[in-house]
């Protein structure tokens, strides 16, 4: 049919490096689920990116297995999304290699994340950390995605990937699409309940700044109810009130209310009511998120057989891609 668009390709992925988080699931994950049936969307988990930082082995496949439950009890639907293991598919480490012959030493110095990041591990800077761009870059042209949700930290990351691509395509002909990279109008940037000038991070020295998707409902209105706030008792959206702020853009991502409904509800209330709102709200949000994971976790063949099946279709998708990159070099196939 003549107005039968085919439907773009979306690709994006998140580092199962510890528990999945409220600011994982309102700026990232929330949004996957609902570009399903407007897209082909591919998911991965990128767990080949988490050993830039050094990991321990129980606790890294423990990681692994809950972040995939967590994010499939999200709502990820494998009849129509692809959702993989990015380590099973063994095109990624091959192109992140390729590519990485046509990239440059000066560019990749130019990363903040690879900046701040050897900063804050300056005991292990490694050439993984250094080259971690370049793996993205592959996850995200072996599929030839068409769009690119990410966080605003990555969007210099999405840059380089179109450098990248453009510059392979250059001396190549036209082997990879050029991804636009986007993030997504109602993904919030969720900050730490504790201090709200840093990200909502499950690596957070106190544990009440980082909300958990799987935290129970008391624990959530815990964390809630001690957020930082400020000495004014007004609830506005205004310069200087960062906690308030972030309370305010996680009960709006979860209510769906505007800033300006908010403020108008809660005018002339005290912070306390407004907190209890806010964690009653979102532990109403996490309420089936939660019940499903339990499902899901107790059942690990089905898990098994929902990945396996990803990864094989995965797969045979970037397999065409790579295997088009090695005959374009010259490599005896
Ligand atoms: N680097 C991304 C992050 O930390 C995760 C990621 C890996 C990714 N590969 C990707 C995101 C490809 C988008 C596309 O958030």
């Amino acid at each position: 049919m003549e107005n039968e668009k085919k439907k773009e390709i979306v690709f994006s992925a998140i580092q199962p490096s510890g528990t999945i988080t409220l600011g994982n699931y309102l700026g990232a994950v929330r949004n996957w689920v609902s570009m399903q049936d407007e897209y082909n969307c591919i998911y991965a988990l990128a767990d080949l990116h988490t050993i830039t930082v050094r990991q321990e082995p129980a606790a890294m496949r423990k990681n692994i297995l809950d972040a995939y439950a967590s994010i499939m009890a999200c709502g990820i639907d494998v009849e129509k999304s692809i959702f993989f293991i990015q380590s099973h598919v063994h095109t990624h480490a091959e192109l992140a290699w390729v590519l990485s012959c046509y990239t440059q030493f000066g560019e990749l110095s130019r990363m903040t994340q690879f900046k701040d990041k050897s900063a804050k591990h300056a005991d292990n800077i490694n050439a993984g950390l250094f080259t971690y761009p370049v793996l993205m870059a592959a996850d995200i042209l072996l599929y030839q995605a068409d769009k690119v949700p990410v966080g605003a930290d990555q969007k210099q990351h999405i840059e380089i990937t179109r450098d990248i691509a453009e510059r392979f395509n250059g001396i190549y002909g036209n082997v990879f699409k050029i991804p636009d990279g986007f993030i997504p109008k109602n993904g919030a940037r969720v900050m730490s309940l504790q201090d709200p000038s840093k990200k909502m991070s499950k690596s957070d020295e106190n544990v009440n700044g980082c909300v958990h998707l799987l935290d129970p409902p008391e624990v959530i209105m815990k964390k809630f109810k001690r957020a930082i706030t400020d000495s004014e008792a007004s609830v506005h959206y205004g310069e200087g009130k960062d906690g308030v702020n972030n309370l305010m853009a996680i009960y709006s991502a979860v209510t769906g209310l505007s800033y300006e409904q908010i403020e108008h509800d809660f005018d002339g209330r005290g912070y306390g009511d407004f907190k209890t709102a806010v964690g009653e709200a979102v532990a109403e949000t996490l309420r089936p998120i939660r019940e499903r994971y339990e499902q899901l976790v107790k059942d690990k063949a089905y898990l098994e057989d929902c990945y396996r099946k990803a990864d094989e279709l995965a797969l045979k998708i970037s397999s065409r891609t790579m295997n088009k990159v090695m005959k374009k070099i010259g490599f005896v196939l």
